[in-house]
């Protein structure tokens, strides 16, 4: 990106409405300019800020996985007035984006190693670019395990995607609701019980936990019971955001700018910033 102020632009070529209430929406933008598409260079975990001219800019995590070439993907929930404009967007209009933004997930490390994925709600948006990469590099990497809780069934996202990985023998899908619903086979209960109960092994293994801040809360002394060292659990935080560049402190907790330092951060680095829960 040569100018971190000037945003690229985009056009919509898909949009997908993942739920009954039309309240989540998945965007496939791409390239308007060939030179822009050469310069962005991504990797899962992080961000852009989306900008609305006349109404200001919103972070949105990176959905797609550096592996798909042709397009970015976003997942965004209507909750104020940006997320609001987003949702009338069309197929064919075009917007502007900066980033790519912030520090992503350890992939490197994570060769050879084994993979927990703990998602919850639309934040699974970082957490399918993972598994996106981390399946289009299947050989450098142990078990990949997914838990993933939606308070009911429709509220999953990306549920065709979910259902092809159901059908591979590479990747384990383990899928959870809040509540019993009509129709549901699968398991109920919480995420942090549904992760106590599966009880991945420790050996070897990293884990990556996104979600709403409670099911965050509640999976960490979890995996810590089920004694996963600090340094191999890590997870995204949200704060709200203005420049995505370090520049207006508006994202800080402490010594830290969620936007540059992170918003991947480690169990191990969280527990030196006690502000951070
Ligand atoms: C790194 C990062 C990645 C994100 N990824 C996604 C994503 O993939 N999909 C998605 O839908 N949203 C994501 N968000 C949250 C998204 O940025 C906010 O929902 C959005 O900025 C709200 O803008 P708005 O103008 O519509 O709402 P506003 O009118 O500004 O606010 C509406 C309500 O949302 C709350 N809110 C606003 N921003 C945040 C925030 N950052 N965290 C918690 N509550 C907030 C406000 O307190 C208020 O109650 C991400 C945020 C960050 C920091
Ligand atoms: S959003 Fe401005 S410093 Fe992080």
């Amino acid at each position: 990106m040569s100018n971190t102020y000037i945003p690229i632009q985009m056009k919509v070529e898909r949009i997908e409405i993942e739920d009954p209430d039309k309240a989540l929406r998945t965007f496939d933008l791409v390239f308007v300019n060939e030179e822009d598409k050469k310069n962005f260079e991504y990797m899962p975990g992080q961000f852009c800020e989306w900008s609305l001219l006349g109404l200001g800019e919103s972070p949105f995590g990176i959905a797609s996985s550096p592996t798909e070439t042709d397009f970015l993907r976003f997942t965004v929930s209507r909750t104020g007035s940006v997320t609001n404009e987003i949702h009338y967007l069309r197929e064919g209009d075009t917007i502007g984006i900066r980033g790519p933004m912030g520090n992503w997930y350890p992939v490197e490390k994570f060769k050879g190693g084994n993979v927990v994925i703990i998602g919850g709600g639309f934040a699974f948006t970082t957490l399918r670019s993972l598994i996106v990469y981390m399946l289009e590099h299947r050989e450098d990497y142990g078990d990949i395990t997914v838990i993933y809780g939606a308070r009911a069934p429709e509220l999953f996202i990306y549920k065709d995607e979910i259902s092809e990985w159901q059908k591979r023998d590479d990747i384990d899908i383990q899928l959870t609701i809040d509540n019993p619903a009509d129709g549901w086979d699968g398991r109920t209960g919480f995420v942090p019980a549904v992760t106590k109960e599966i009880a991945p092994s420790t050996e070897n293994t990293w884990v990556v936990v996104c979600g709403p801040p409670i099911m965050i809360k509640f999976t960490l002394p979890v995996l810590s019971e089920l004694k996963f060292a600090d340094d191999r659990i890590y997870t995204s935080l949200e704060r709200r955001m203005k420049c995505g560049i370090g520049k207006c402190g508006r994202c800080n907790i402490g010594s830290k700018y969620i936007c540059i330092d992170g918003p991947v951060f480690s169990l191990a680095e969280l527990k030196k910033i006690p502000e951070a829960f």
